[in-house]
């Protein structure tokens, strides 16, 4: 069903600060619990063929570990170099302990 929100894993699998990356639908995600929120950001890098899961999470941004490139994780823009384009964020909800996203709104 299109805009559904599905869910991805538990919260109480998310480690703070940790990217937890998963698929859905095909489409790989890393998904964030960080400064009390959880967001959802497409998990490949728009610079190149790199997991953004495998990188650091600091004041609501997640860093490619390859060349740098910090992506603010409520908008999926890049403050720094060598990427300059965004990469998609999905809206996500929490239902209990349920992490649930819907990749037809990226936001
Ligand atoms: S691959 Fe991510 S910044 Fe270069």
């Amino acid at each position: 069903m299109s805009g559904a929100f599905v869910r991805v894993c538990g919260l109480s699998e998310l480690e703070e600060d940790t990217p937890k990356r998963v698929e859905l639908d095909g489409t790989p995600l890393s998904v964030v619990h960080t400064e009390g929120e959880v967001f959802a950001i497409y998990d490949i890098c728009s610079h190149a063929n790199v997991s953004l899961a495998e990188g650091e999470v600091d004041d609501c941004h997640i860093e490619c570990w390859l060349h740098g490139s910090r992506f603010d994780l409520r908008s999926g823009k890049p403050d720094s170099l060598p990427a300059t384009r965004p990469v998609p964020v999905y809206p996500v909800k929490i239902e209990g302990d349920d992490v649930l996203v819907s990749l037809s709104q990226e936001s």
